[in-house]
């Protein structure tokens, strides 16, 4: 069964041979094949195909790659974000409830909270999640975590070193979470993540993070790290020096983070939606932009630090926040969280791509951060 997918006002395809950037063709057309973009190009010159959708001249592009979410959880903690509002600090401390609401909820409402946010995700035009573990921190909650998360996507990342969990003994916690939990959680997840973070008493500091990613990777799991949120610690540098996918949040960054990061091949992800709800001063995206390292931007989505699905809104903030380009942004909410997931399948709608296609209800992707807060984009199930 093939669709051509015609009446695109404007595609984004962040395929170079189309163009600089975000290699935009206009007056577009597509065709998908068992859910494989197979032909692009100009629409006079399409070809046929079995059925044919209309999207009546508004723009496309790649859906959104939110590659940094905790999606798996109970509870709220919406009296901990008025606290902030009103002056109160964000150091990791509000977990501590998550893990306890989190250990006390059946495994069907944490099936039915994640579900309900990936579609809530997914209807804002994203089509690529990652999710965390991470308010378990039992072996046994960490797993079923993780069994949650891999049903609803291939890039499910252990966390069990997100915090010591209260009145857990830090060494013996650790020796956990590089043991016995690591290796009944490493069956359903495709990588290790650790919060990285001297500044917070509840997070790991360098040491502790690079036994937590060694044993990892011993363990089959690829890298990814939480890396310099509240303070300018050894994160980063250790994610570039073990050959991290991603280094995320990076709110906080010495030269040397930066030279680091321009010297290595992992992602910075910033998470700007983070810095919004914690009233935080934002990352320099443009000292990491001139420094030639590759940006990506996600959401966050948690239930402590940032609850938010949109990626959009990320996109405008990261817009009007981090004085990155409408493209820079756009480009690192779709290609950027691809590499920072390793993925060559999304991200881009070049022909061999998934075709995953988000709808933008407007003649220009531009709208997606010059219309913030509205939601515009939906994806299309072909
Ligand atoms: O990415 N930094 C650590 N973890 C999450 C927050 C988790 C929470 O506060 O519940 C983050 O910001
Ligand atoms: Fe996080």
């Amino acid at each position: 069964m093939s669709t051509l997918v015609t009446g695109i006002g404007e595609l984004v395809t962040n395929d170079d041979t189309v163009g600089p950037g975000l290699g935009v063709l206009p007056d577009a057309a597509l065709v998908v094949e068992d859910g494989v973009v197979a032909w692009v190009g100009p629409a006079s010159v399409a070809p046929d195909a079995d059925r044919r959708v209309d999207v009546g001249g508004r723009a496309v592009v790649p859906g959104f790659v939110d590659s940094h979410a905790h999606l798996v959880f109970a509870g709220d903690r919406a009296a901990e974000f008025e606290a902030r509002m009103t002056g109160a600090r964000y150091d990791g401390g509000g977990i501590a409830s998550t893990v306890a609401a989190t250990r006390a909820a059946s495994d069907a409402q944490l099936r039915a909270r994640l579900a309900a946010l990936v579609a809530e995700m997914r209807a804002q035009g994203t089509t690529t999640v990652e999710v965390k573990s991470g308010y378990g921190l039992t072996v046994a909650d960490e797993v079923r975590s993780l069994r949650l998360a891999a049903e609803v996507t291939p890039e499910a990342t252990f966390l069990g070193a997100h915090v010591v969990p209260p009145g857990a003994d830090r060494a013996e916690y650790l020796a956990l979470a590089t043991g016995p939990m690591l290796a009944a959680c490493a069956p359903y997840a495709r990588w290790v993540d650790v919060f990285c973070e001297p500044a917070s008493p509840h997070a790991f500091d360098g040491e502790e993070a690079r036994a937590v990613l060694t044993a990892g990777r011993a363990a089959g799991l690829e890298l990814r790290v939480h890396a310099n949120q509240l303070s300018a610690g050894p994160g980063v540098q250790l994610a570039v020096e073990l050959g991290a996918a991603s280094a995320d949040h990076c709110t906080h960054l010495t030269a040397a983070d930066v030279d680091a990061l321009a010297g290595g091949t992992t992602v910075a992800t910033l998470l700007p939606g983070v810095e919004f709800s914690t009233r935080s001063p934002y990352p320099d995206a443009r000292r990491l932009l001139a420094a030639g390292v590759t940006v990506a931007l996600a959401t966050d989505c948690n239930p402590g630090s940032c609850f938010t699905s949109s990626m959009a809104f990320c996109l405008a903030l990261a817009v009007r926040e981090m004085a990155m380009t409408p493209a820079e942004a756009l480009w690192s909410a779709t290609a950027g969280g691809a590499a920072a997931l390793r993925r060559t399948d999304v991200g881009h709608l070049a022909v061999g791509a998934r075709a995953d296609l988000a709808v933008v209800d407007a003649p220009s992707w531009l709208h997606l951060a010059y219309r913030p807060g509205v939601p515009l984009v939906r994806t299309l199930d072909l």
